[in-house]
């Protein structure tokens, strides 16, 4: 079997560029993201091409307005993050080479946020009001082959709230030109499915829609080959057919492959298929659909199954945005986060609660997440948040388009294991919502036939003539929604759903935000004069027990926690962004992303909290809480042991060994919780934890008391990145003492400085109540961190960042850029 983990990288660069053509096929996908004007605010006809823009604002794409400021409360509601909204113009000047005469010219956009409207040369092509759906136009009619064309994009945000989060203002994500011959396969007309998989073999069915745009009948051959990732083919089926002029024909080809890799979170290995489409012997189109090799199943009894094998979700709920750059992520912001989320063990992600960029999905893809797509959290009837602008004003009129576009779109990857038609929708409690819920799982089962459809559903009850009963019994999945909030929760609606509906199929759409504000402890002191005591951790404890009830019982396919990554919105003022991640905005862990770790991993790892830089605390107690998937701890101050600690409950995925676990009776202090703890009278110095297994010290831990703040130190997530005007690196800035310690409650404000082939994208410290401008060149720490996001220029060179901060030792730090040429690997 081959393994692609180690070529993780290699393989990412193979599969990103399209397959070098080997006939003159003239399809062609070229970014439209550099070079536009832009306006905030309305402009009464800047569609016109003869309208000046001269005093626009000159930006490259993607863009969000709103991450540009400035925080006020009279920005008005929780769903915004207190950034402006309103409306905005985009305008881009541009040439089409006479060669395109005779083509398809089509713009896409990825998305717009929202409500956009789009001319070209001054023609009107349509309204998209969904802000989070992928789209195009046809623009071949109106194109200006001789002179300058203009592309104008008036874009509405002004009807607030829209959104229960925060969404971003503006053409938020990456826009295409994509040129093809009149004989082509259609936008996402490709669609790959591998229904029996196994590791011996695989059938591979390839639907493809070619359609004839010429004025002529056309008989043509397509032929279509399935690809391993370097590119060699494995097999190939090729079928002729009459196409009329104006018609399109739908290809079925099934190719059987024998021995294929197949893609897993541990092993996302992807294959490809390349469709080329023959006319007398010429290629006229040919088209690559990266997919996977895998087969899934959600089971009542044993959960869901990846390759026939058993996989537990360990799953986070997402938001679409990425703190100091709003709405317009660049992709490696996106990959970093996916690592770190990856490093904690989590194996899935639900997007909650909208439609992603296509490149976070082929992210899924190339490192191996499992996702729930999820569309909607709004359907006809409005949440309380959005009564007069939520999508329910749109949904009679968009649902059956945006839903089939979603899923064409995404079909193909082999990350998305299931569909959510929605979250928490109002609808699941009123008679006319089972209505709209057949409609949209028609869709679904129309358009992908391979993938179950859920909802994430928080009004369950166990009484089967109830409304919601009703409700869930259309879905394929049942999703549940918080059964962690109150103790008896999982029990009643897991247990005594699971007697009384024995068909059912579970899955844990969301519950539990473990969260908390990244390094801060302020909530230790009010109540800590003895043992903490359970209550004061609540939210963890019930996460806790909630997980030990999912990972015990295979019925309940897994979990996506309430999230994975703080988010913009959802807060209220002075508050700008919710932190139910257990990874702050800036994509720093916290001490939860621990807890994680220790339930999902099983390399030795452990975490103790909090800081130890408590003056004037000498003798009063602290808890010391520490996860770990070691056997046991124990836990030193001042080289003075504090005593071993243990789990009574093993660990997840542990359950085989549940009966030898070996501290059950040898160790003197227990717990039935899946956190361990220490009441530690306070003394400065050093906390060291040792973690043990079978009876071996594997891992240690230290925090000290650190010194007053004396130097900033920069830390780079990559030394060179590519100069074209995208890619970032991302500068962690450490403030240290004397001794090189991170100080943990260091909050020096740092000015940044840059000079070179680059530029600041955003500035950010996690701190969900400051107010600072994230695109300053100053911020202050927060809890000893702050981060610097950095984009190249498109010149080979250097960037250089400098940080300094009145009373600490500054520092620097150097980027190369460089243009990599085509398939040389970063
Ligand atoms: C859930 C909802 C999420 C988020 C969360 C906040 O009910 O589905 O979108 O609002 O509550 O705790």
């Amino acid at each position: 079997m081959k393994n692609n983990t180690t070529a993780h990288r290699s393989l990412i660069n193979q599969l990103k560029k399209p397959a070098k053509a080997k006939s003159d096929a003239s399809r062609r996908r070229e970014s439209f993201d550099f070079d536009w004007k832009f306006f905030k605010g309305d402009k009464p006809g800047a569609e016109q091409p003869d309208f000046s823009d001269a005093d626009w604002r000159n930006l490259d794409l993607p863009h969000d307005w709103s991450i540009e400021g400035p925080f006020r409360e009279e920005h008005g509601s929780m769903t915004s993050a207190h950034l402006p909204t309103g409306t905005g113009w985009y305008r881009k000047h541009f040439k089409i080479p006479a060669s395109y005469r005779n083509k398809k010219v089509t713009i896409e956009f990825d998305g717009i946020y929202q409500n956009s409207e789009v001319w070209i040369n001054g023609q009107y092509l349509r309204k998209r009001p969904y802000g989070y759906i992928s789209f195009y136009y046809d623009i071949s009619p109106y194109l200006n082959f001789s002179g300058e064309n203009l592309m104008a994009v008036r874009v509405d945000n002004s009807h607030q709230p829209n959104c229960r989060w925060y969404s971003g203002s503006g053409i938020y994500r990456h826009t295409w030109l994509r040129v093809t011959d009149k004989l082509h396969i259609a936008h996402w007309g490709t669609f790959v499915t591998t229904d029996k998989a196994s590791e011996k073999s695989a059938t591979v069915q390839i639907i493809t829609r070619v359609q004839n745009e010429g004025k002529n009948d056309i008989m043509c051959t397509l032929s279509t080959s399935v690809l391993e990732c370097d590119g060699s083919a494995v097999q190939t089926a090729e079928t002729s057919r009459n196409i009329a002029a104006g018609g399109e024909y739908e290809f079925i080809q099934k190719v059987k492959i024998t021995n294929p890799s197949l893609w897993s979170p541990d092993n996302p290995y992807l294959h490809k298929v390349r469709s080329t489409v023959i006319k007398q012997g010429k290629a006229t189109d040919i088209y690559d659909t990266v997919f996977g090799v895998r087969s899934i199943e959600f089971d009542k009894d044993k959960g869901f199954l990846l390759n026939g094998r058993q996989v537990k979700l360990h799953g986070v709920c997402l938001h679409h945005e990425a703190g100091a750059v709003g709405a317009a992520v660049p992709e490696r912001v996106w990959e970093r986060r996916l690592e770190k989320l990856k490093e904690m063990g989590c194996n899935a992600i639900r997007t909650s609660h909208n439609p992603y960029s296509p490149e976070f999905m082929d992210l899924c893809d190339r490192m191996g997440f499992l996702v729930m797509a999820e569309i909607y959290d709004e359907w006809k009837e409005p949440k309380p948040q959005t009564p007069d602008f939520g999508y329910r004003i749109y949904f009679d009129e968009w649902s059956e388009r945006d839903v089939t576009d979603f899923i064409r779109r995404d079909r193909n990857h082999p990350s998305v294991v299931i569909w959510s038609a929605g979250n928490e929708v109002v609808d699941q409690v009123v008679p006319a919502g089972t209505e709209t819920l057949k409609k949209l799982i028609n869709i679904f089962h129309r358009e992908d036939p391979t993938r179950p459809v859920t909802v994430g559903c928080d009004r369950i009850v166990a009484e089967p003539e109830a409304v919601p009963q009703k409700f869930l019994k259309l879905l394929d999945v049942v999703g549940y929604n918080y059964v962690d909030r109150w103790r008896d929760r999982y029990e009643k609606y897991y247990s005594i759903d699971r007697q009384a509906f024995p068909k059912r199929k579970f899955i844990g759409t969301e519950n539990g935000s473990l969260g908390g504000i990244r390094g801060d402890y302020s909530y230790l002191f009010p109540q800590t004069t003895g043992p903490i005591s359970r209550r004061n951790n609540n939210r963890w404890i019930d996460f806790e027990q909630m997980w030990k009830f999912v990972s015990t019982y295979d019925y309940v396919s897994g979990d996506f926690m309430w999230t994975g990554i703080d988010y913009l919105g959802e807060s209220n003022w002075p508050r700008k962004a919710n932190t139910s991640g257990v990874i702050d905005t800036c994509g720093f862990e916290k001490d939860t992303w621990y807890f994680c770790q220790s339930q999902w991993t099983d390399k030795p790892m452990l975490h103790i909290f909090p800081h130890w830089n408590w003056p004037g605390k000498e003798g009063e107690y602290v808890p010391v809480l520490c996860y770990t998937n070691c056997d046991s701890v124990e836990l030193f101050l001042n080289g003075k042991s504090l005593g071993i600690q243990s789990y009574w409950f093993p660990r997840s995925g542990m359950q085989g060994e549940y009966e030898d676990f070996p501290a059950r009776n040898s160790i003197p202090r227990t717990t039935e919780d899946l956190h361990l703890t220490w009441t530690v009278p306070y003394q400065p110095g050093k906390l060291k934890a040792v973690g043990m297994k079978n009876g071996k010290e594997v891992v240690t831990e230290e925090i000290s008391t650190t010194g007053k703040p004396a130097a900033i130190r920069l830390c780079a997530d990559r030394k060179i990145i590519a100069a074209d005007r995208i890619d970032i690196a991302h500068i962690t800035c450490k403030i240290l003492d004397a001794q090189g310690r991170v100080v943990p409650v260091a909050d020096n404000e740092i000015t940044f400085k840059i000079q070179g082939e680059g530029k600041i994208i955003g500035l950010d410290n996690g701190n969900p109540v400051s107010h600072e401008d994230y695109q300053a060149n100053h911020r202050k720490a927060f809890n000893g961190l702050c981060l610097v996001i950095i984009q190249s220029a498109d010149k080979n060179g250097i960037i250089q960042l400098s940080a300094t901060s009145p009373g600490l030792k500054s520092d620097s730090i150097t980027i190369t850029t460089k243009q990599f040429a085509k398939g040389e690997i970063k």
